[in-house]
């Protein structure tokens, strides 16, 4: 067994009386999607927040390839690999899908000391872009403005643009929200296709997806993890029932 990608150790975090993280530790193995499911309110922002630094944990540890990551800054992480997309969207609206994705090609080439070298044309930025954009099904519609495309394509898109950091783990919050049947399922085959590229930390309420794409499930409830295991596992557990599926 090589090392998991990322490592969660005895976290915890409060705000004020509330315990939002109680002592969760869970880990995520290099190809594989964890998926992280629980009600409204169980803290799984909280512990996605803590994951990419934009919270600091009360107690704990975090791990990323190996290294104690958890007092180093969003950015810091981000370079090292641990990418995220964001719930709300941060793309620019009046730009191109294309070029939403060359300008985060841009930011990573940047902040790559191998690649510290003038761009040479704009084909240093258009073919990485292109490629991300075809990795999530979007390449037909690079050069149409954001405010063109579905809502679906914008996650679509966001998908791209975190990929353009090329991340080896991804945390995803709530990725198929406010997408329908249709683009649930062609947002669920392209993650699927993409576990081998960056592991992935995937908070979503579509069981379809979840079941569909999980190598791993944990049940947050209270910020406290109930149950973890297989597929199979959490579908078969009365507790995993009783508190969150409503079977
Ligand atoms: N910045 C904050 N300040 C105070 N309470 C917060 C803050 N962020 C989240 N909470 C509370 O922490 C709990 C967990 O929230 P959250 O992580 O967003 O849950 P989930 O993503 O599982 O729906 C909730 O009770 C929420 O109201
Ligand atoms: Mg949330």
């Amino acid at each position: 067994m090589t090392e998991p990608l990322l490592v969660l150790d005895g976290l915890q975090k409060s705000f004020g009386a509330l315990r939002a993280t109680d002592d969760v530790s869970l880990s995520v193995d290099a190809g594989s999607i964890h998926a992280l499911i629980g009600p409204n309110g169980a803290g799984k922002s909280t512990l996605i927040g803590q994951i990419a630094g934009a919270l600091r944990p009360d107690a704990g540890k975090i791990a990323f390839m190996a290294r104690d990551v958890t007092g180093l800054s969003v950015p810091q992480r981000a370079q090292l690999g641990l990418g995220r997309t964001f719930q709300v969207s941060s793309l620019a609206m009046e730009f191109s899908a294309l070029r939403n994705v060359m300008l985060a090609v841009q930011a990573r080439k940047r902040s790559t000391f191998r690649f510290w070298r003038p761009v040479r044309g704009d084909r240093d930025l258009t073919d990485p872009a292109m490629l991300q954009l075809e990795r999530v099904g979007l390449a037909e519609r690079a050069q149409l403005p954001v405010t063109a495309l579905s809502h679906g394509e914008r996650r679509q898109l966001e998908l791209a643009v975190a990929l353009a950091l090329e991340p080896k783990v991804l945390l995803l919050d709530e990725p198929m929200a406010g997408l329908g049947g249709e683009d649930s399922q062609r947002m669920t085959e392209v993650l699927g296709n993409l576990r081998q590229e960056a592991a992935m930390l995937l908070v979503e309420h579509d069981m379809d997806a979840v079941f569909t794409l999980a190598d791993e499930i944990s049940v947050l409830v209270y910020g406290r993890i109930i149950a973890s295991g297989s597929v199979a596992d959490i579908r078969a557990s009365q507790e995993v029932r009783d508190a969150y599926l409503g079977e």
